[in-house]
Formats: C-alpha cells, sequence, structure tokens
C-alpha cells in the first residue's frame, strides 16, 4: 500500500515528551510537511519544539499548549484556521492513575472518541473533506490482562473498541477516514517509569513483573507509527512491541 506521507500535516497529542514526541520525530523524517505539537506541559513543549526546529527547520513543526480534556474546541479552531488542512490525527495523550477513574477513564478514552469525533466530520468525504487517518494509542495492555491496572486496561481497552467500530471498512468507504488502532508494548518513557498501582496490588509485585517484560526505546514506536500510517487498513490493529517491526493483531 505505502501510503505517501510527503507534504502531509500531521497532529500528535502528548508531544512533548515520550512516544507523541518520537512519533512527531519519525514523521518528520519521513517527511510531513508539517507536525503540530499538541501537549498540556508548556515547558516541555516549548523545548521540544526549538529541538525539533534545529533538527528539522523552522517552518516544519508548532506547538500549541492544549489540555486534551478541556481545550478541543479551540485547539480544533487553530488548527483548521492557521493550517488550512490537517491529514494526520495521533491521539496519544495518556495517562496511567489508578487512584483516579474517572481522569484515567476522561483522558484515555473519552478524549480520544471526542478528538477522533471532531477530526472525523471534519476530514470525511461525506462533509466534503478530503479523507484522512486517525491513529488512537491503546496499548498491549487493552488485551494482555494482568492485575494491576484494572482502570488503565479498562480505558485502552475502550480506545480499542471503539476505533475498530468507527474505523470500520462499512463507514470508511463513505468516510474517506481511516481509524486505526496502535498498541505499544513497555516503553522506556516517564509513564512507564513512574507507574502507580490500585490498591490490591503492591508496586514491588508490579515491578517485578515488568522486569521480565521486553523493554523498548521510543524510536521504535515513533517508526512503527509512520509504517502502520503508510500500510493500515482502517479498523485494523497494530503492535509495536519489544523492538520488533509493527506487526497486525488479529481478534
Ligand atoms: N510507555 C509505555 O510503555 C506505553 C505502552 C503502551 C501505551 N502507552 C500509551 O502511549 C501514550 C503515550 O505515553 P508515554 O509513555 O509517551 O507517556 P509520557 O508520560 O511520557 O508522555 C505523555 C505526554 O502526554 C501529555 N499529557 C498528559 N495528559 C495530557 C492532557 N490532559 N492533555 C494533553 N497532554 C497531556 C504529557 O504532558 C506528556 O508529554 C499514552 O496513551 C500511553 O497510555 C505507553
Amino acid at each position: 500500500m505505502n501510503r505517501e506521507i510527503k507534504g502531509k500535516v500531521v497532529a500528535v497529542t502528548g508531544s512533548a515528551d515520550g512516544l507523541g514526541l518520537a512519533m512527531v520525530t519519525s514523521f518528520l523524517e519521513q517527511g510531513v510537511k508539517l507536525a503540530i505539537l499538541l501537549d498540556i506541559n508548556e515547558n516541555m513543549g516549548n523545548e521540544a519544539l526549538a529541538r525539533l526546529k534545529q533538527k528539522f527547520g523552522n517552518d516544519r513543526a508548532v506547538f500549541y499548549k492544549c489540555n486534551v480534556l478541556d481545550d478541543i474546541d479551540d485547539t480544533y479552531q487553530m488548527i483548521t484556521s492557521n493550517h488550512k488542512s490537517i491529514d494526520i490525527l495521533v491521539n496519544n495523550a495518556g495517562v496511567v492513575d489508578e487512584k483516579n477513574i474517572k481522569r484515567t477513564m476522561n483522558i484515555n478514552s473519552i478524549a480520544v472518541m471526542e478528538w477522533t469525533m471532531k477530526f472525523y466530520k471534519y476530514m470525511s468525504l461525506a462533509n466534503g473533506g478530503k479523507g484522512g487517518t486517525i491513529i488512537n494509542v491503546s496499548s498491549v495492555c487493552s488485551y494482555k490482562i494482568t492485575p494491576f491496572l484494572p482502570y488503565y486496561q479498562a480505558s485502552k481497552f475502550a480506545v480499542l473498541g471503539f476505533s475498530k467500530s468507527i474505523g470500520h471498512e462499512k463507514i470508511f468507504k463513505k468516510s474517506g477516514v481511516r481509524v486505526i488502532t496502535l498498541c505499544p508494548g513497555l516503553t522506556r518513557t516517564n509513564l512507564a517509569y513512574f507507574l502507580n498501582v490500585w490498591e490490591g496490588c503492591s508496586l514491588e509485585e508490579f515491578s517485578a513483573h515488568l522486569s521480565s517484560d521486553h523493554w523498548q526505546d521510543t524510536p521504535a514506536v515513533g517508526d512503527g507509527t509512520v509504517e502502520i500510517f503508510k500500510n493500515a487498513e482502517s479498523g485494523s490493529v497494530w503492535v509495536v512491541e519489544g523492538s520488533r517491526l509493527a506487526e497486525k493483531v488479529d481478534f
């Protein structure tokens, strides 16, 4: 399939750090025209932007401070009026917070659904748009069940079900908007280092469990995301785990 990446505009939520920043970097390396970084952390966002500008030039990246829970309308307005078009949206911002069900579900699931629908309507051929791609970040935790992170696992399971449904080939034929699920495996980021568990488990048990897992570094997920953009069918689910190439998961 190998879809063209050159000349595209990509926006990634939660991209001041971690997997989101790696995705932006890989998209820029592969020739997107513009990367739009969106993150709640203004200092980290500006620092990331400065580094990207140094590496890729002044016109290839912009940063907007944005909380995915509150700023969807303003950010949508800014993107669609400042940049005229958006081809790829990656809903990546996420948290592990086993002390707070609502925060976990709101950021990891509800915001992903709201952002998908907002940009889906904008991109849809049925509304005069030119089609596009939305990649929703779930996790291997959406289908590999452990006893440590029940809220997080539920929130990522929701992303999987939602994205497979809205990305269904029957809808894609009308909308021209691909919706794809990405399930990263354990990756060295702040999120994975500063974990918490629900009260029924201990952090020591969880740490012991994680030490036997196949950790990877962020570029594996950045590059995997670009591969998925190039090759994935709408409604499909892809895993990037243990530094291996992206693989399609069949359920
Ligand atoms: N690191 C892993 O092992 C791993 C594995 C599977 C899935 N994931 C998923 O990948 C995504 C990125 O995780 P990461 O490991 O890079 O985490 P991270 O903590 O390193 O980075 C997350 C970024 O999201 C931003 N963010 C958090 N809440 C936000 C909000 N409300 N609005 C806007 N930005 C917000 C943070 O400021 C941060 O820059 C998450 O959805 C996570 O669940 C991570």
